[in-house]
C-alpha cells in the first residue's frame, strides 16, 4: 500500500529515545521545557506549552477563553471532528459556519453569518495547513468582544504574509499526531502571546498545581492546587522526539512542496479535478494533498469521489477522503444549523492523496497514474 503519510524517522528519534530512557525522566520534565523554547520561534509565538494533543490544547483554549454552559462557539463544520466536540468539551453549544467556495477554511463573511448573542469565542481552522485571513477574523472578533482561537492543527511550518502561523496570535493550537507532518506519536501544543495565558496552560494542564514536576521534586517548595485542571501533560519521551522532528522541519517543508507541485503538474489537466490554491499573501506547508473531484452528469454529489476512492485503496493507493463535515456525522447530526452547502460539497468531493518525505517518483507516478484510469 502507498501510504497518506508516513512519518520520517532517523537514527537520530532513536538516539534522543534513548537518552531520555537512560536519564530514568520519562514523564513532563526539561526535555518538555526544551521542546517549547525550540517551538516558540517556529511557530511565531513568545510562549508555548506541549500539551498531550491538540483536542486537550482546544479544551484548554476554550477554558482560557471563559468558555462555558450557555456560551456558543463558531467553529466551522467543515473540519476533523475535534474542532466542534471541543466546544462540547465545556458544556458550550458549537454553531456552525460555512467555509469558502475556493478554500476549506471559514471568512469573515460566513463567521459573521452565524454570530449569535451568546457567541463568546470563535475556532477558525487553518484547514490541510492553509491559513485562513487571521486579521480579518481577528477584527471581527474583537470588535465583537469575543476571543479567537486558531486551529492550527495542521499548519506547522506555513506562513501567512511571510510570518509564522502563530505571529500575534491570542491562542493557536498545534498537533503532533502521526498524520501530521511533525509528529511525537500523540501530541499537542498552545501557542500564545499573553504571558497570563501561558502561566494558565502551564498550571490547567496539569491538576491546576502551581509548581513544575521537577520544581516539585527538588523539594524545596510544596504545590497547591490553583484551581481544578487536567492531566494533559505531554512526556519527554515525546518532546524528545519533537525536537529532532523539528529540526527537520525545513526539509520536510521543502520536499512537500516539490511533491506537491509535481502532483499539480501531472493533474492540472484532469476535467473535473480541482487542485488546491491557497492565496498569494500565504505559504502552505502542504499538510495534506487535496483534490476535489466532481460528479459526472446524473450523479449524486459524491459519487464520482467516492468511486475513485474506493479503486484507488483496491489498487493499494492510500488515498483518504478529504475532509470531514461534522454536521453529517451521526454525532452531530441533528444539530441546528444553518445551510452549509459548501462545507457539503467539500466533504463530499475532497479527495487526499499520498505524500510523504520519503515519496519516491515512482510512487508517485502509480498514484496519478492509477487516478488517471479511475477518472
Ligand atoms: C483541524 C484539526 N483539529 C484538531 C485535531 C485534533 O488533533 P489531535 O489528534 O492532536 O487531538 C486535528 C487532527 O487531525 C485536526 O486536523
Amino acid at each position: 500500500m502507498i501510504p497518506i503519510i508516513q512519518p520520517l524517522f532517523g537514527p537520530e528519534e532513536s538516539a534522543a529515545l534513548i537518552e531520555v530512557l537512560r536519564s530514568g525522566w520519562v514523564a513532563q520534565g526539561p526535555k518538555v521545557a526544551e521542546f517549547e523554547q525550540a517551538l516558540a520561534p517556529a511557530v511565531g509565538a513568545d510562549h508555548v506549552v506541549a500539551v498531550s494533543s491538540a483536542t486537550a490544547g482546544l479544551h484548554l483554549a476554550l477554558q482560557l477563553a471563559g468558555v462555558g454552559q450557555g456560551d456558543d462557539v463558531i467553529v466551522p463544520s467543515l473540519s476533523f471532528i475535534a474542532t466542534t466536540n471541543a466546544a462540547w468539551m465545556v458544556g458550550a453549544r458549537p454553531v456552525f459556519a460555512d467555509v469558502a467556495p475556493d478554500l476549506p477554511v471559514v471568512s469573515v463573511a460566513s463567521v459573521a453569518q452565524v454570530w449569535t448573542p451568546r457567541t463568546r469565542a470563535v475556532i477558525a481552522v487553518h484547514q490541510l495547513g492553509i491559513p485562513f485571513d487571521r486579521q480579518g477574523l481577528r477584527d471581527l472578533c474583537q470588535s465583537r468582544g469575543a476571543v479567537l482561537i486558531e486551529d492550527a492543527a495542521c499548519a506547522i511550518g506555513s506562513l501567512h504574509w511571510n510570518k509564522p502561523i502563530a505571529t500575534d496570535a491570542e491562542l493557536a493550537v498545534f498537533s503532533f499526531h502521526p498524520r501530521k507532518i511533525l509528529t511525537t506519536g500523540e501530541g499537542g501544543a498552545v501557542a500564545t502571546n499573553n504571558p497570563l495565558h501561558a502561566e494558565r496552560l502551564r498550571r490547567l494542564r496539569q491538576h491546576g498545581m502551581t509548581l513544575a514536576a521537577d520544581q516539585r521534586q527538588s523539594g524545596a517548595q510544596r504545590e497547591q492546587y490553583a484551581e481544578p485542571g487536567w492531566n494533559y501533560r505531554m512526556t519527554d519521551l515525546q518532546a524528545a522526539l519533537g525536537l529532532v522532528q523539528l529540526g527537520r522541519l525545513p526539509a520536510i517543508l521543502e520536499r512537500r512542496r516539490q511533491l506537491a507541485a509535481r502532483y499539480d503538474e501531472m493533474l492540472g489537466d484532469l476535467p473535473g479535478v480541482a487542485l488546491m490554491w491557497p492565496r498569494e499573501c500565504d505559504s502552505w506547508n502542504v499538510q495534506t494533498y487535496c483534490i476535489c473531484v466532481a460528479p459526472s452528469s446524473g450523479e449524486g454529489w459524491g459519487d464520482r469521489r467516492d468511486r475513485v476512492l474506493a479503486g484507488l485503496n483496491k489498487a493499494g493507493v492510500g488515498a483518504r477522503r478529504g475532509i470531514l463535515a461534522a454536521h453529517l456525522e451521526p454525532a452531530w447530526i441533528d444539530h441546528p444549523r444553518v445551510e452549509l452547502p459548501y462545507s457539503e460539497a467539500w466533504a463530499a468531493q475532497s479527495l487526499a492523496l499520498p505524500l510523504y518525505h520519503a515519496m519516491g517518483e515512482p510512487e508517485q507516478l502509480e498514484v496519478v497514474m492509477r487516478l488517471r484510469e479511475l477518472l
